[in-house]
């Protein structure tokens, strides 16, 4: 893989939790392009969509509106994602955790 592959384009992705009134939008207008060995860290406070935006560029939510496309050669297996909390293994650092 060369290391300018864009691996996910994120293009005004939005992603908006329930309808009406009770709408909570958790992520818009979300614009970013992921690169092979890029490095990337997702901060904001509580609340503010991090995770969100990570179900999105992983495929597990779908965008209410705008797109998120993978690469087309990335498999089920090429995308990974360590939930905080419970999922997390103390006696182990990030790198065995993440493994
Ligand atoms: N499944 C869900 N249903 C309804 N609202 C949700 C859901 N997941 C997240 N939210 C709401 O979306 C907003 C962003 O949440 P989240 O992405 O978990 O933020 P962060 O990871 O930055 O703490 C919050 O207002 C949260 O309550
Ligand atoms: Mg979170």
């Amino acid at each position: 893989m060369s290391r300018d592959e864009v691996l996910v384009t994120c293009a005004d992705a939005a992603l908006t939790f329930g309808r009406g009134t009770r709408a909570v939008v958790a992520v818009h207008g979300a614009n970013l392009e992921i690169g092979s060995g890029d490095r990337l860290a997702v901060v904001g406070p509580s609340g503010s969509g991090k995770s969100s935006l990570l179900h999105l560029l992983a495929g597990l939510e779908q965008a209410t509106s705008g797109t998120v496309r993978r690469a087309t050669f990335l498999g089920p297996y090429d995308i990974g994602l360590v939930f905080q909390g419970e999922s997390l293994i103390p006696a182990l650092n990030v790198v065995e955790n993440t493994a």
